[in-house]
């Protein structure tokens, strides 16, 4: 059956040339509005993110009384110079895990009560990683679901700073204990067993926080945040689309220009290198204290290889457009360890598993990852599903464009997100 939203992708007889940009960096976006709107005055965003997902957290902003003004498409004006008010409205995180994460962590210290909630997919995602800790804070929360799921009712209160030792390496988790401590009495650190994206503690110490960090662990006490001007690289996360792409369809070159390069989310760069991947990166430079460079694609033959442990934060969100690189590498590629890419905005081992598997891939879930023999020629000539998830949807495009037959995929306006200009900037690859 068709839907109104189904997107029918036939596969590239020709390569990908061309110089292409991505939106701006989703987690940095999310950070720099509220941020902005924890300082004393106004500040300016430069290269907001144009996905529904940042959309999602000025949202939220507004609700609580901060003011958004649009200078252009992409650059903003956050101005929260009065305060968070009261709202008696439930604020609507729609699709997005870091807007009702991090917001948690903010709204628990404040002095007023408020309701947060999702969408149908974030309703279902667990809260208690971030529950937990903001309780032993003094927070006064409850939850779905005996405290596990949105909507999450939080009363404002004092907080005390804590000691949290995190099971999992969860930027999410970090940044909302890192958002109470801000405003908590006392020290607040936080130890992950491997080192997570770290824009938060990157745009705090920019922004004045007193902020240290040490290895895994992040220490934070009470600060003022001192507004200054905000301007955000491309996400590498949508640019891992072109990488994996370019890096499949054969005797494609292709240009990414100023994609964020922090250590922390490089992870596709450094296992696409390790599979046999031509990649440069080029002008690397720094700004806002974050490390911004273009990075030039070739074609290349990619052979299996073996991700796990300390990898796995570096590159969570790539997971499923690696899935598709493996499919079009020689030998076994094992993902491993990666249990929490079932808690994304689908159960991405389940969801990569049945779709690739729809276009003749060999692919076997593991309770922690996926195992995959390459190389294969996918079939196409399938309706492919998305499950509510961007990232699907995107990963199910680039399987596409490398398989035999044309493919449909349904639901495909989920890729607004993070990236609603994707089919378009695709295309334009394919004219140049
Ligand atoms: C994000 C952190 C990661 C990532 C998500 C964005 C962030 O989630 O998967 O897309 O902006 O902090 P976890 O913190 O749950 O690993």
């Amino acid at each position: 059956m068709k839907t109104d939203n189904q997107k029918t992708v036939i596969p590239l007889k020709k390569p990908l040339k061309g110089t292409i940009e991505v939106p701006a960096d989703k987690s940095i976006s999310h950070r720099a509005a509220m941020f902005g709107a924890l300082t004393a005055g106004s500040i300016s965003i430069g290269n907001f993110s144009s996905g529904a997902d940042c959309k999602s957290t000025l949202s939220v902003l507004q609700q609580l009384g901060v003011e958004v003004e649009f200078l252009s498409d992409r650059n903003i004006v956050i101005n929260n110079k009065s305060g968070f008010k009261e709202t008696e409205k439930v604020l609507y995180a729609g699709n997005s895990g870091t807007t009702i994460r991090l917001m948690s962590g903010i709204l628990a210290g404040t002095d007023f009560s408020s309701v947060i909630t999702g969408d149908e997919s974030l309703k279902k995602r667990p809260m208690a990683r971030v529950i937990n800790p903001l309780k032993l804070m003094g927070a006064i929360i409850t939850a779905e679901c005996d405290d596990t799921r949105a909507p999450i009712a939080i009363k404002g209160t004092k907080l005390s700073g804590i000691v949290h030792n995190s099971q999992i390496a969860s930027a999410q988790v970090k940044s909302c204990i890192l958002l109470a401590g801000l405003n908590a009495e006392g020290k607040t650190v936080i130890r992950e067993p491997f080192r997570s994206r770290d824009h938060t503690e990157r745009l705090l110490d920019y922004l004045g926080a007193d902020i240290e960090v040490e290895d895994n662990k992040v220490k934070i006490r009470q600060s003022k945040l001192i507004p200054g001007p905000i301007s955000i690289p491309g996400d590498i996360s949508s640019a891992a689309f072109f990488i994996v792409a370019a890096s499949i369809i054969p005797d494609s070159e292709i240009i990414i220009k100023n994609v964020g390069l922090n250590p922390t989310r490089t992870g596709i760069i450094d296992v696409m290198l390790e599979m046999g991947a031509d990649i440069t990166v080029l002008d690397q430079r720094s700004e806002c204290g974050e490390e911004v460079g273009d990075i030039k694609v070739k074609y290349a033959g990619l052979k299996g290889i073996t991700i796990g442990k300390e990898m796995v934060p570096r590159l969570i969100d790539e997971l499923p457009v690696i899935a598709i690189a493996a499919t079009q590498a020689d030998g076994t590629t094992i993902v491993k360890e990666a249990e929490e890419l079932r808690h994304k905005e689908s159960d991405r081992i389940k969801t990569i598993c049945l779709e690739l598997k729809k276009l003749g891939a060999d692919i076997e879930e593991a309770v922690d990852g996926f195992v995959i023999s390459g190389k294969t020629q996918l079939r196409g000539n399938c309706v492919l599903e998305t499950y509510h998830d961007h990232r699907i949807a995107m990963s199910a495009y680039v399987a596409a464009l490398a398989s035999l037959k044309p493919v449909r995929i349904n639901e495909f306006q989920w890729v607004n997100i993070s990236f609603p200009e994707f089919a378009d900037v695709f295309e334009s690859l394919q004219n140049q």
